[in-house]
């Protein structure tokens, strides 16, 4: 390792916002900051680890809006889940918090107001978007449009995902309100910059500077360079939301920070959350900062954050080393949170393929210089033919043929000469692998480390120690015991990759874990007794794999593609029997109901009671709709809505429920000629998007088709033509 290497080190990975399970191109950050850190514990370098989840902005605020919680409970509920995953896939973080905690808050304002002290923050009159009938100002990400840079239709109002031009909303074309749809208009409004421009000369002499020494990769340089060049403009750090950290600032008391102002400030604010030393690492003049994340996040770590901590004039620590990662792409389309497309960590998990495994494919597919792709037959390929035929293969042969032939103890070594060359080819290549590791080439320096295991299988091979151990024991004897240390010199390497297994092969050699000083030793003692041999790693077989396949991999493609069809397709509308039904206890309009729907019973609320009373209810076939996404009204769970059809009447209000007099509970509900594909959580406003009318008979019209079961039409009695059904 090199001597800057050696230092103190701080590194950080990305924090993913919290407003959706992770996927497993979010893990190629994650996991490179977790396989980096590890490989510096594991040469003694004093170093700490960050994650955490980016908790404010609208991200968050738009997740809320379509889960029907509070920003604070999509926080908690989606912190958890990050958690549990982040630790599922084997990462080892010394500290895992979130961007909102009350360390994050001091951490921040402090950062303000002394960039308000020093004078770089301005107050500016801006012209936003605002939509009248929402009747608020609309962040950037509530705003959709065509990109005025590429054309692409549905760039977002911060940043284009299809050319990555850093955007304002009012610059795109035919703007619209991502809540309801309307063209919002600009409206003034005041808000506070960090002034970029009277900070550039102090910036720029550190980017220079320490582009060079932290050897930041070529498109670090160019996107930063990007950002100078285009010239550094004062860049606006407040929002008109609720959900963030309060601006302590005159008049800015209702306003909040810009989430990627206090997102990455959220590192420092995780390590105060986590450990009391945290300004040792954070004000440390000897602490190398390096951090991984996604190349759409570098102009963040290069300039703004950077620029909020230079203008501070306090002695903080800068990042030294970027390591940033293209995108992982799923089946050859894009690999999208915000889509929600691909294999997603609760996924992972519930195929029971082991961490390491995925850890294994996630790093050696890592898209260090250019986008890689996942696809399950590369997986199965990677997995079957590099992991298990290489790696399980050699470390499982040297401890099985151990355990047969020397009665499972490590034999002396008598190395001739060519051992000796060939454990100097292993050398070599451990000193590949390690200047690799440091340099964060981490795809490469695994590439090495399975190098070493083929080159392992290649001498046990042409030595055929099952046949020499008759004619040339001592023979037999080195080759086993060169191989067994070889085992222990990839259990050292696979580690930082594959924890767990690593900690199988130093069970198997019954030793303990030993450290990168060990490399290259032949450090197991003649007659060490070792454990027996079993397997490490198992195949990916055919049939699971087409059952992953369809399983877990096309699932939310799945969704996306039915977001294209007929929005008919995606309700699950069944009948369903009242089997008692009772006043709300705290609401006087609503209803709480048993229904049986065939295979379940379930509680519905609905609002009817004033065209119903109970005894009209309890025993009728009724059509509910069974997916929509559950629902407490006044603290009475709701799984599922009953169909209606409302007409007025003057001022009033008619209300009539759909009925199948003659079907059986649970009998399915249908329109000829639409394939179900019902979702497994129905939106309101999915449901509200199919149309459904009664024609003069009182049937259910969609589409111009009949609704039906398979025994009769589905009716309303007593409403006329044209009612809405709701
Ligand atoms: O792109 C993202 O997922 C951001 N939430 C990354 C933030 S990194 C840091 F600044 F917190
Ligand atoms: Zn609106």
């Amino acid at each position: 390792m090199n001597q800057q290497t050696k230092k103190r080190t701080l590194v950080t990975s990305a924090l993913p916002y919290v407003n959706n399970v992770p996927h497993l191109g979010n893990m190629v950050c994650i996991i490179s900051a977790d396989v980096y850190t590890r490989f510096l514990r594991s040469n003694k370098v004093d170093v700490i680890s960050v994650i955490g989840t980016d908790e404010h902005g609208t991200t968050t605020e738009t997740k809320a809006l379509e889960e029907g919680l509070t920003p604070e409970q999509v926080c908690e509920k989606y912190f958890k889940i990050h958690k549990e995953i982040y630790e599922w896939f084997g990462n080892s973080f010394d500290c895992i918090g979130r961007t909102s905690s009350k360390e994050n808050y001091e951490v921040t304002q402090d950062i303000f107001k002394k960039l308000n002290q020093n004078g770089f923050i301005k107050k500016q009159i801006v012209v936003q978007a605002y939509c009248t009938k929402c009747d608020k100002f609309l962040a950037d990400r509530f705003v959709e449009g065509t990109c005025p840079k590429c054309g692409y239709k549905d760039a977002r109002g911060d940043q284009c995902e299809n050319c990555g031009a850093l955007l304002n909303a009012t610059e795109l074309v035919d703007a619209r309100c991502k809540i309801c749809g309307t063209n919002p208009i600009t409206k003034e409004t005041e808000h506070l910059f960090i002034d970029l421009p009277k900070l550039a000369p102090l910036l720029e002499k550190w980017i220079n500077e320490q582009s060079v020494k932290g050897r930041w990769s070529q498109n670090a340089k160019t996107m930063t360079d990007a950002w100078i060049r285009d010239g550094l403009r004062e860049r606006c750090i407040t929002r008109d939301l609720k959900w963030g950290i309060p601006v302590p600032y005159p008049d800015f008391e209702k306003k909040v920070f810009y989430s990627w102002f206090d997102a990455p400030i959220g590192y420092i604010g995780i390590t105060k959350e986590c450990r009391e030393d945290w300004k040792e690492w954070w004000f440390g003049d000897d602490v190398r900062l390096v951090q991984f994340m996604g190349k759409d996040n570098i102009p963040f770590h290069t300039v703004l954050f950077p620029a909020s901590l230079i203008g501070t004039k306090e002695d903080y620590v800068l990042l030294d080393r970027i390591s940033s990662n293209e995108y992982i792409n799923y089946e050859g389309g894009q690999f999208s949170k915000s889509r929600s497309l691909g294999v997603f960590g609760d996924d992972a998990i519930k195929t029971g393929i082991p961490a390491d495994v995925w850890r294994y494919y996630i790093m050696v597919n890592r898209p260090e210089k250019a986008d890689t792709d996942f696809s399950w037959e590369d997986f199965q390929s990677k997995i079957n033919n590099e992991l298990v035929a290489n790696l399980g293969n050699f470390i499982n042969r040297t401890i099985s043929f151990i355990n047969n032939y020397t009665d499972s103890k490590v034999p002396k070594a008598k190395l001739d000469e060519k051992d000796n060359a060939f454990l100097q080819e292993i050398r070599k290549e451990i000193k590949k692998a390690t200047e690799l590791l440091d340099d964060i080439q981490l795809k490469d320096a695994l590439k090495s480390i399975m190098h070493i295991s083929k080159l392992g299988n290649q001498y046990f091979q042409e030595t055929q120690p099952w046949k020499s151990i008759k004619e040339n024991k001592a023979k037999a004897e080195t080759c086993l015991a060169v191989c067994a240390n070889i085992t222990k010199d990839l259990a050292v390497m696979i580690r930082p990759y594959m924890p767990e297994t690593s900690n199988k092969i130093f069970n198997q050699l019954n030793i303990q874990e030993k450290n990168w000083d060990d490399l290259g030793k032949l450090s197991l003692e003649k007659h060490h007794k070792i454990n027996k041999a079993e397997p490490l790693l198992n195949k990916l077989e055919d049939n699971d794999i087409k059952k992953f396949k369809k399983e877990f991999g096309g699932k939310r493609m799945q969704e996306k593609t039915d977001e294209r069809k007929d929005p008919f397709a995606k309700l699950d509308l069944k009948v369903a029997k009242i089997i008692s039904v009772e006043d709300h206890p705290d609401a006087e309009k609503l209803l709480v109901m048993k229904i049986n729907i065939g295979d379940e019973e379930r509680q519905i609320v609905g609002g009817i009671k004033k065209y119903y009373s109970k005894q009209e209810l309890v025993g009728r076939n009724l059509i509910v709709v069974k997916n929509l996404k559950p629902i407490v009204l006044r603290g009475k769970e709701s799984k599922g809505m009953l169909l209606a059809a409302m007409e007025k009447q003057g001022d009033e209000e008619n209300v009539k429920l759909l009925s199948a007099k003659n079907s059986n509970p649970g009998d399915d509900v249908f329109i000829d000629g639409i394939d179900k594909q019902p979702k497994k959580h129905l939106g309101y406003s999915e449901f509200k998007e199919v149309e459904m009318r009664t024609d003069s008979e009182g049937h259910v019209i969609y589409d111009g088709k009949q609704l039906k079961t398979g025994k009769e039409q589905v009716n309303v009695e007593g409403v006329k033509e044209g009612a809405l059904i709701r």
